[in-house]
């Protein structure tokens, strides 16, 4: 029979390990709560974001550090409970699945643009801006007529949702306060699980050297990496495009390859440069230099 002392002892053990049980129970539901409340309220965040109109390019930088800091979190936090890490970081619990996804139907304001997607009645821009030799010139497409504008119009409506790989985002840019159209822009989430996307500009020779495609591809940028959560986004031109890899350098991309002669574009062989730019280089990056001069001279500036 043990003497009471020792039984004593004992209630005390039971009493201590009842009261290390509850503390624990209690800790982690806390834990799990705080873990809880923060992703509800990172999930409101992203919602409020992707209905934002306009979406702010800062907040839409704050919110990609944000998602940077929470897969962190996520990451350690799997590691105190002995998990793995997750298969694939680079999505999990990024925008793609904390909305229904990226559809913009209304305009976004940038400093100096509106950008909109394409409606009835835009066909007369359209032709005026690509029936002109000097702006198809480096592109893949020729001069287009009044028929071929019409036959893209419907494709140009839809792009107006970045969901998936190979959804596309095109926008008009129309100047502000005038709200005469002055170019396009575009975004393009490539196909595969990669996260890539690359953007693209067009802008009228009567608004060219302003700035204006600088201002809306960065647009794009916020877009692409701020809100979608692309890691990667290029941009392509035809190595004489000088232009356009002007523009490419403003957003601060890198001119990352040289591609000698490898498409026959408009009856030559043609290079291709390619200009690129990670997430993480998008958020660390200061906004890319103004425009030098409030205007240029009308005429071909691709190149
Ligand atoms: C490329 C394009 C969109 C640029 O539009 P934009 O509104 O004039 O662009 P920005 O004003 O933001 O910047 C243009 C830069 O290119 C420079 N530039 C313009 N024409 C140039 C030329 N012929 N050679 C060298 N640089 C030129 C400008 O000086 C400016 O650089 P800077 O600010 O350092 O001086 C426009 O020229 C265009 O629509 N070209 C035809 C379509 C096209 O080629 N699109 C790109 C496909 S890859």
């Amino acid at each position: 029979m043990p003497s009471p002392l020792v039984l004593r002892g004992l209630e005390l053990l039971l009493v201590l390990a009842a009261i290390a049980g509850a503390v624990d129970v209690w800790w982690q539901t806390g834990t799990f709560e705080r873990r809880l409340s923060a992703d509800a309220k990172r999930r409101r965040r992203l919602l409020s974001l992707s209905q934002m109109n306009p979406p702010s390019v800062d907040a839409l930088r704050e919110a990609w550090l944000d998602e940077q800091r929470h897969g962190l979190d996520q990451m350690l936090a799997r590691r105190a409970d002995g998990l793995p890490p997750a298969a694939t970081p680079q999505t999990e619990g990024s925008a793609m699945d904390q909305s229904a996804g990226f559809c913009w139907t209304e305009p976004i304001q940038t400093t100096r643009l509106m950008a909109r997607p394409f409606r009835d009645g835009d066909e007369a821009f359209l032709l005026d801006l690509l029936s002109r030799p000097e702006v198809v010139r480096w592109l893949y497409e020729p001069v287009q007529t009044a028929a071929d504008i019409a036959a893209s119009m419907a494709a140009r409506r839809r792009r107006t949702q970045l969901r998936a790989p190979g959804d596309g985002l095109q926008l008009l840019l129309c100047d502000t306060p005038e709200g005469r159209p002055v170019g396009h822009v575009s975004l393009h989430w490539l196909e595969g699980p990669h996260l890539q996307g690359e953007v693209g500009f067009i802008v009228h020779p009567d608004f060219q050297g302003r700035g204006y495609a600088t201002e809306g591809a960065e647009l794009m940028l916020a877009i692409g990496f701020g809100a979608v959560g692309l890691h990667r986004i290029v941009g392509r031109l035809e190595a004489r495009n000088a232009a356009s890899a002007r523009v490419l350098e403003h957003l601060g991309m890198r001119r990352e390859a040289h591609l000698q002669e490898n498409e026959w574009v408009k009856g030559e062989w043609q290079d291709e440069v390619v200009y690129a730019l990670l997430d993480r280089e998008w958020a660390g990056r200061r906004e890319p230099a103004p425009p030098s001069r409030p205007s240029r001279p009308t005429g071909g500036g691709a190149g």
